[in-house]
């Protein structure tokens, strides 16, 4: 009777294997009575309700809140929130009691727009690669810029890309005719009205995620997910093909060096800057000699870095949410689970290019001492079928991550699709 009165009926926004882990971890919490996922995966559906609406039609997600009595709202992707989902609620008398865990517009704008982030780094103090910006106006001098730089040269779409704004080549008229082409040519569309050229910096790359209500912080553990698709840190970039939690080389001084250069300056720059934030920051880092600096800033967890991250926090995560929804997030104490955890990504043949899609996914029920969170999955007529590029995260724990990459691919051993495929050396640079 007591759970009745306490707990929440929570709304997950998401399809991947990100909101798989968080439907999983939710689910086991006991403030949790009734769980959705809009609009959810194979996965989601064996833990909560899915809602087939869109992240980005907030008029279906008020619908669905008021029908189903929601108090929460987990945002999982970055669109809505950089769209004003949390705004949208705010300024609803209907859902303004609904508490939704993401940043709002202002802040979301971090993620949003290069530029934006550099600008709030700069202003704060914080470490990051020099950069200038330039737009269709000033083309002459973004080359006039590239030519006073060192190659490789950066260059980032200011907007939203889908990960793929942000190129690196070699060669400097190479560079100027991608930036003509992004400019003028909108090789991005709006995304790349802007663009953002910055220093080349060369180190290997980490990601640190942080909770806040605005006032206070916590750190989640590190993780280091592997972009490209290929072996060895090869060919084309892709949204995560899986990832590792700790970071072996994360040691405690350098995490203080980030807590102290980089996650303290951002929570008290959001105050002084007044960018209301309840939620995620996911901070791109890379190791310059010994010191860190920030990549970029994401307004979510990361994709397949939450595979690895959530299921380290042993802390009930809906009383984690409460804490940030109420502004007192300095009262909860997150325990991390010691044992390392590593996902591995099964993704369709072709992706990050075309590839097909509706090809049966078998052996899940074979699977032991791994979770699969399904990422690009749906159920149809009862069974599992591919329906995205990225399909399955198989994660693992161990006392060592060696120990636990080897129970993924062991248990990735036992499932099957057509045209499967998975890196086969995550871990391999630790
Ligand atoms: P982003 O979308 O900002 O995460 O950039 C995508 C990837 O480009 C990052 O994960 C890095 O591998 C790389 N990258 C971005 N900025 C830089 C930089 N200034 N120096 C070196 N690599 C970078
Ligand atoms: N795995 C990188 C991201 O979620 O952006």
């Amino acid at each position: 009777m007591r759970k009745q009165r306490i707990s929440m009926n929570i709304l997950i926004l998401g399809s991947g294997g990100r909101e798989h882990t968080f439907a999983w971890k939710i689910a086991q919490s006991p403030l949790c009575k009734s769980l959705f996922v809009a609009p959810g995966n194979s996965g989601t559906s064996e833990l909560a309700t899915n809602i087939n609406i869109k992240v980005t039609d907030f008029e279906a997600i008020k619908e669905t809140v008021m029908n189903h009595k929601i108090d929460m709202v987990v945002v999982g992707p970055e669109d809505p929130l950089v769209n004003g989902v949390h705004d949208f609620f705010l300024n609803d008398e209907a859902l303004k009691h609904v508490a939704v865990i993401g940043p709002q517009k202002a802040a979301a704008e971090l993620e949003g727009s290069k530029e934006f982030a550099k600008e709030f780094m700069s202003r704060h103090h914080i470490p990051t690669a020099a950069y200038q910006s330039f737009n269709a106006s000033n083309l002459e001098e973004g080359y006039a810029f590239l030519e006073t730089l060192q190659p490789p040269y950066v260059l980032k779409a200011d907007g939203l890309a889908a990960g793929k704004g942000v190129l690196i080549l070699d060669d400097l008229e190479e560079a100027k005719a991608e930036l003509k082409q992004m400019l003028v040519d909108a090789k991005f569309g709006n995304a790349s009205s802007k663009v953002v050229i910055e220093e080349f910096l060369d180190g290997i790359e980490l990601s640190c995620f942080v909770i806040t209500d605005g006032k206070h912080y916590k750190i989640l553990p590190t993780a280091k997910d592997y972009k490209r698709i290929g072996e060895g840190d090869t060919g084309l970039n892709t949204g995560g093909m899986g990832a590792v939690s700790p970071v072996p080389f994360a040691t405690e001084d350098f995490l203080n060096k980030i807590e102290e250069r980089i996650v303290k300056p951002t929570i008290n720059g959001l105050q002084k800057d007044k960018l209301p934030y309840k939620g995620f920051v996911f901070i791109g880092l890379i190791k310059v000699g010994d010191d860190p600096k920030v990549i970029e800033y994401n307004v979510r967890m990361g994709d397949p870095e939450t595979e690895v991250v959530l299921p380290r926090l042993k802390t009930d995560l809906v009383t984690v949410f409460k804490a940030i929804a109420e502004q007192r997030l300095d009262e909860v104490d997150l325990e991390i689970d010691k044992r390392a955890a590593t996902t591995v990504m099964m993704v369709s043949g072709g992706y990050p290019e075309a590839y097909e899609k509706g090809k049966e996914i078998t052996g899940l029920n074979q699977v032991e001492g791994s979770i699969p969170f399904h990422a690009g999955s749906t159920l149809k007529d009862g069974k599992i079928i591919t329906s995205g590029g990225r399909v399955m995260a198989m994660t693992s724990y161990g006392n060592t991550y060696e120990e636990a990459i080897k129970k993924s691919y062991q248990n990735i051993q036992k499932v099957c699709f057509d045209k499967m495929y998975y890196r086969k050396d995550i871990g391999f640079d630790l």
